[in-house]
């Protein structure tokens, strides 16, 4: 198999031989390992949970490691680049720092309202808003949703999808006492309101979260607080 590899403005070709269920993350590491110690990737733990393996693969925001090379390859031709939208430090290596500083931003820090002092509160996995919170618990950090966010790539400013799932997650839950301070963080020009719900976000995300629902509670609860005078 051809695989074209993305290092500064040019492609590189490599040769790289073909297994049965050989992962994207496979080629990378047999390109490293075998043809080119060079090549400057990340990974961690290799089974979808770090978040740390997202490349772009013939075009596509994909989870290196659990992607099959079968499944993406296009006449035994693959050409694997960088996370768009991010700074690139090196080969397909990503400079995530903005990525998490947005996290910041929208306030995705969970803040406690009780004390130890206080009795453990059960919240039944049946409370609509249990529910609505572990729609987008599950996401890993991978920002395959950022990169796939044209609105990202026209307002660097935005704070993206994965910094507003886990806005809304935080809202839905019951324990977490920064509610307000959160909604006004999400609700300025390059918050929930810039989303254009194109749905990129959603339809890539690698743990099947829906970003764009997420968003769109928060249009809703930033409208109720402004209607009710809140914020
Ligand atoms: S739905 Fe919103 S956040 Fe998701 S890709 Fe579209 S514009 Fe970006
Ligand atoms: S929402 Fe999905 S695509 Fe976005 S960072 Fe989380 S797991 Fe990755
Ligand atoms: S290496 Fe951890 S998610 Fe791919």
């Amino acid at each position: 198999m051809k695989v074209l590899v993305k290092r500064n403005s040019a492609f590189q070709e490599f040769e790289v031989p073909r297994y049965p269920s050989q992962t994207v993350l496979d080629v990378v590491t047999y390109i490293q390992r075998v043809l080119d110690p060079t090549l400057a990737y990340r990974f961690a733990c290799r089974v979808g949970m770090c978040g740390s393996c997202a490349m772009t693969v013939n075009g596509v925001p994909r989870w290196t490691c659990r992607t099959h090379v079968d499944k993406v390859v296009k006449d035994d031709v693959m050409e694997i680049a960088p996370l768009r939208n991010l700074p690139v430090i090196r080969d397909l290596v990503t400079d995530m720092r903005e990525f998490f500083d947005k996290w910041a931003k929208a306030k995705g820090s969970f803040e406690g309202r009780r004390t130890r002092h206080d009795d453990f509160a059960l919240i039944s996995s049946e409370d609509e808003k249990r529910k609505e919170a572990n729609k987008g618990i599950e996401c890993i950090g991978c920002a395959v949703c950022y990169s796939a966010c044209d609105v990202v790539s026209w307002n660097p400013e935005y704070l993206g999808p994965a910094a507003l799932n886990r806005a809304w997650t935080l809202q839905m839950d019951e324990r977490d006492a920064g509610g307000a301070q959160r909604l006004r963080a999400v609700a300025g020009d390059a918050g929930c309101h810039a989303c254009h719900t194109h749905m990129s976000c959603t339809e890539h995300c690698p743990k099947q979260i829906s970003p764009t629902a997420g968003i769109a509670g928060l249009k809703r609860e930033v409208t109720r607080a402004l209607l009710k005078k809140a914020l």
